[in-house]
């Protein structure tokens, strides 16, 4: 073969290796996926991480595919979480499931992973539509935030309906609250306030805002903010809204350090600690996303995207790209006497 020849040989050569990959990802018997976690200590994500890791031991029994979950905390730090992706590609990963820290600035993550063409799925903090339209690889499994704010006022509404006496506990006509907010970057802060305070006043709630505040989503943040607040109001609050659960149950921290009772308390998200806080009558109520089906739409897109398959039918995604997880309403049963 002369010196030419043999060049255009090996190139083609070359040629059919690389055409050869959506073959050998078919075979795969195996696949890796890269997680990132905002922030590990969040009681909502930790929640949703140990459903994740059941659906993956699931999805191997069921299918016969290995799945190696590589799980990740980036405390809170985006510098650190870009670390982690840089690493996860170096490893091999088939695709990455990420919970951004800052959901604004998904850019350099999203770079990272179009260079070495591995599929992301985010979740839980929704990157800005200029970024997730970057790519047909890009994904996110969420809660429609207004939806969530909606059903948690409508739980607060169909109590007034029912028995007014039972939300404006002095009977004065007027059902005073205070506000807890999540991060202020999140999402789901300000679409949670601005639609639950809205469905309040659409259902006929006579309400009244006393003060409110922000406490990133934490526990022991919102118990310092309603303890203040117990002490400037007192005998004044009737009702706790709070963005999440854990806020919530920072806030009936405080009411029983302080001795108050009755106050109605709700929160969002259903976690673990807030459903116990249900059941032993602190809280009024939550809104709860359905963990197992987040967990399995997050789990199922990533195994497609790993395994180069489509997107199963049971996942219906909006605009090709977001999965709007199911959400209810939980109750704790009311003692109207
Ligand atoms: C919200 C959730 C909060 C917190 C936050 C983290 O959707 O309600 O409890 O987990 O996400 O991004």
């Amino acid at each position: 073969m002369s010196g030419r020849k043999r060049l255009l040989f090996l190139g083609v050569c070359m040629l059919l290796t690389a055409c050869q990959g959506p073959q050998n990802e078919e075979q795969k018997t195996s696949v890796r996926i890269g997680i990132s976690l905002y922030r590990g200590d969040d009681t909502f994500i930790n929640n949703i991480r140990s459903v994740l890791e059941e659906k993956a031991k699931e999805y191997e029994r069921e299918n016969g595919i290995r799945v190696t979950l590589d799980i990740q905390d980036a405390k809170g730090s985006q510098n650190t979480q870009n670390n982690q992706v840089e690493r996860f590609i170096a490893l091999g990963c088939d695709v990455l499931c990420i919970n951004p820290v800052d959901r604004m600035d998904a850019s350099v993550i999203i770079d990272k992973a179009m260079t070495a063409g591995v599929p992301v799925v985010f979740f839980n903090r929704q990157p800005v539509e200029e970024d997730m339209n970057r790519w047909d690889q890009l994904y996110y499994v969420g809660v429609d935030a207004k939806e969530t704010a909606v059903l948690q006022g409508q739980m607060v509404v169909e109590l007034y309906q029912e028995h007014p006496s039972a939300v404006d506990l002095n009977g004065d006509g007027v059902v005073s609250y205070v506000l807890l907010e999540g991060e202020s970057s999140h999402q789901d802060s300000l679409i949670r306030t601005e639609w639950s305070i809205q469905t309040l006043k659409d259902g006929g709630v006579p309400i009244e805002k006393i003060t409110g505040g922000i406490a990133n989503w934490e526990r022991s943040q919102a118990s310092a903010l309603m303890e203040q607040w117990l002490a400037a109001y007192p005998d004044t609050i009737e009702l706790v809204v709070s963005n999440n659960d854990d806020m919530a149950l920072g806030a009936i921290d405080a009411l029983d350090r302080a001795g108050v009772t009755g106050v109605n308390v709700v929160g969002i998200d259903g976690t673990t600690p807030g459903m116990e806080a249900l059941e032993n009558g602190k809280l009024l109520g939550t809104v709860s996303a359905n963990k197992e089906i987040y967990a399995s739409a997050v789990m199922g897109l990533a195994v497609s995207c790993a395994m180069r398959e489509p997107i199963p039918e049971e996942y219906p995604l909006t605009d090709g790209t977001y999965y709007w997880t199911p959400q209810e309403i939980l109750i704790r049963q009311i003692n109207t006497k």
